[in-house]
């Protein structure tokens, strides 16, 4: 057995976070550990204000936690790193730069030669869905074009880990749940690790390996549930009765009292 390859990619070992204030600080995390297998797909879900975001930039290594530790390959994590790729809830596209331009944007900081920093991300132009689109200003893409664009850029370092925060909230329903499967397709084409934070039950269950529930503040992980649904998954499998178990006992553990 290969220890390496059993190893989790991520893991937090008693992670706390206090915001400094005024009133001596605002806890907004509280001793979590968690696992992430490599190249699982992990949904994150718990009431508003839980920490979610918190524990997201902590994972990222964002943020320092107050207490505890982040593990990334086995190593503790000091500060971001190239191969952690995050996505915000909001796509923070730059609006003088085009699709194109944006997803380069990385490269770009990073010195990689013009050729290939255009081969790069034609590819993932593609992989996401707007090819044709290259040339155009975020200003003329919808909500979820530009969601778009902002998981090819964070994909263009070709991370072993993309954390994504909320990234389909601001969309309409219908554009949500087609991001939402884009994002199992390019998960499958690019075996990468995923950790999704969400506030839809279905979502975190339709799409994820297990479901993280995190308390409400300061969030410790309250269920951890493993999701033994066949993939590939479709939207028909929300209508079963497995599928309803699982989506009831992730809603249980949200509404529990503190
Ligand atoms: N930069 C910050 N400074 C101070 N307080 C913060 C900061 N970011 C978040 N908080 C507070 O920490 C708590 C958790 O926030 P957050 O991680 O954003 O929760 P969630 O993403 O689950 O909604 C909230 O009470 C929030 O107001
Ligand atoms: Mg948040």
């Amino acid at each position: 057995m290969n220890e390496a390859v059993d190893q989790p990619i991520l893991s937090a070992r008693g992670l706390s976070h206090t915001y400094p204030n005024a009133d001596g600080g605002l806890p907004a995390l509280q001793g979590v550990s968690l696992d992430i297998p490599r190249e699982a797909f992990v949904s994150v879900v718990g009431p508003s204000g839980c920490g979610k975001t918190t524990l997201l930039r902590l994972l990222a290594g964002l943020r320092r936690p107050t207490a505890g530790q982040v593990i990334f390959e086995g190593e503790p994590l000091v500060g971001p790193r190239r191969r952690i790729g995050f996505v915000f809830q909001e796509a923070n596209l730059m609006p003088w730069r085009t699709v194109l331009e944006n997803v380069t944007l990385p490269l770009e900081l990073q010195g990689v030669p013009p050729h290939e920093m255009a081969a790069r991300a034609a590819d993932l132009i593609g992989l996401v869905g707007l090819q044709g689109f290259e040339d155009t200003f975020p200003h003329d893409l919808s909500g979820g074009m530009a969601q778009r664009v902002a998981i090819a850029r964070a994909l263009v370092h070709e991370p072993d880990i993309l954390l994504l925060d909320e990234p389909f909230g601001a969309l309409d329903a219908l554009t949500r749940e087609r991001l939402a499967f884009e994002l199992l397709r390019i998960w499958e084409a690019r075996t990468v690790t995923v950790v999704l934070v969400t506030h839809s039950i279905t979502e975190a269950v339709l799409l994820a390996d297990r479901v993280l529930v995190l308390s409400p503040r300061p969030g410790s992980v309250r269920l951890d549930l493993p999701i033994p649904l066949p993939r590939p998954r479709s939207l028909g499998l929300t209508y079963t009765r497995e599928f309803g178990e699982l989506a009831a006992r992730v809603r249980g553990a949200i509404e529990i009292g503190p």
